[in-house]
């Protein structure tokens, strides 16, 4: 963290019970906490609680280093309302910004070695938000899956696929949600709520620290530091409603990629990747007689691409992009589409590929159209250094 003379604040807002720390960095053990149950009174209640906590610690909001705060999932107001405040606090007093997952700060406060460790937060009515993070036998703690939400029982099938792809590790549920669930829990996987960590909520403490990590995608982490966009996992009714209703379009249209497209292509893979990929790939795959070069097309320009090699029974998809403008109105899903129907026509029994461990929203295009977990490459993908996820989708 930055500044270490000035004091810092962490927030945590992401469930019913609201926690706030402020603290020194360099003595976080007497950090002044304030905590509260708030239902649903976020918006009523954050201002003076952390008002409360810095008068406790003798600190005005101006002499703020840096200010933590939890980006979620949980609680949609409670997640937005402390981020909005911790971005206030943060452009009066000049305070630096970091933010980090609930499901993140659990998983790192968990600490263990040899785990598969699943924070479990409440999502409302039966649902849960969950992380998929690894530990290693130093007990580092790596990112495994993108986070899922939905009712216990699809999250245990998610769970037994990620459990496959690490062998001998223990299975260990975190968080106030695994205190919700624990039968349930238990009866799948006894033991793994043993722990009890952290069942009685979440800490404005374990957000300060996992915020506070250097340990960014390097370390299979997606950059806690910098996590100050909200992760919500799940998109708000009210922004589903009205995304439907906008992108309730035409299906685009899908033909295959011609050297033409290249300019526009480019200039999308440079956007949309850390690690693009050059133009001479695009060449290659087009001279080759085993590769697929798609793209779709909507408002007369490339709204995205796809590049895959069909070698029957195999068939791997090596590139996929929708450009900002368009994401969420299904490009992607109609580019993929269109290459599992070619792929059955053309006798491919096995559609594999490789994804980041970070990227939920790719994982969560595979999912919907039947991919599943299949392996784990460590350090796979460079700018920045990450796993990768091996997916495969099999076709009779
Ligand atoms: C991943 C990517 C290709 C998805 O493209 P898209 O055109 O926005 O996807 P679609 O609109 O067809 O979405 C289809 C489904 O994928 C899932 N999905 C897409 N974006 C998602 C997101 N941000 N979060 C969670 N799920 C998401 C949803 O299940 C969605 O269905 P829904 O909209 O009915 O809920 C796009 O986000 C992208 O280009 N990202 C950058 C490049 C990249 O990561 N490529 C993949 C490399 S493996």
């Amino acid at each position: 963290m930055t500044d270490a003379s000035r004091p810092g604040l962490a927030l945590e807002t992401a469930t019913d019970r609201v926690s706030i720390a402020v603290m020194s960095s360099e003595d976080p053990a007497s950090a002044h906490v304030v905590e509260e149950d708030v239902g649903h009174g976020h918006t009523r209640r954050l201002s003076s609680l952390i008002a409360s906590a810095l008068s406790r610690a003798g600190a005005r909001a101006r002499d703020l280093g840096w200010i933590a705060t939890d980006v979620g999932p949980g609680s949609f107001t409670g997640v937005r309302v402390g981020l909005a405040t911790a971005k206030a606090l943060a452009l009066v007093s000049g305070a630096r910004l970091l933010g980090a997952s609930s499901l993140t700060a659990l998983a790192h406060a968990a600490g263990g070695t040899k785990s598969l460790t699943l924070p479990l937060v409440g999502a409302g009515r039966r649902d849960l938000y969950m992380g998929f993070y690894r530990t290693d036998s130093q007990g580092g703690v790596h990112l495994l899956a993108a986070p899922r939400v939905g009712p216990p029982e699809t999250l245990l099938e998610a769970v037994s696929e990620a459990h496959a792809l690490l062998g001998d590790h223990s299975v260990r549920f975190v968080g106030p949600g695994a205190a919700r669930e624990r039968e349930r829990l238990e009866a799948a996987w006894p033991g793994s709520t043993a722990l009890e960590f952290r069942h009685e909520g979440l800490s404005a403490l374990d957000v300060a620290a996992a915020a506070s990590r250097e340990d960014g995608p390097g370390a299979g982490l997606p950059a806690p530091g910098h996590e100050t966009d909200p992760a919500y996992v799940r998109p708000a009714q009210a922004e589903e409603k009205v995304r439907h209703r906008v992108m309730g379009l035409t299906p685009p249209g899908i033909r295959s990629l011609v050297p033409a497209d290249l300019p526009e292509v480019e200039e999308l893979e440079h956007r949309l990747f850390g690690d693009p990929w050059p133009r001479s790939f695009f060449l290659e795959a087009l001279a080759d007689p085993t590769a697929l070069l798609l793209v779709a097309e909507r408002g007369g320009g490339v709204a995205g691409y796809l590049v895959a090699t069909l070698v029957p029974p195999g068939a791997e998809l090596q590139n996929l992009a929708t450009a900002f403008v368009h994401q969420r109105g299904g490009i992607a899903r109609a580019l993929m589409e269109e290459l599992i129907a070619i792929c059955r026509t053309r006798g491919v029994r096995v559609l594999g590929l490789e994804v980041r461990v970070s990227n939920a929203a790719a994982q969560g295009l595979y999912r919907t159209l039947g991919f599943r977990l299949v392996g784990l490459r460590r350090g796979y993908y460079k700018s920045p250094i990450e796993d990768a996820l091996l997916m495969a989708l099999r076709l009779n």
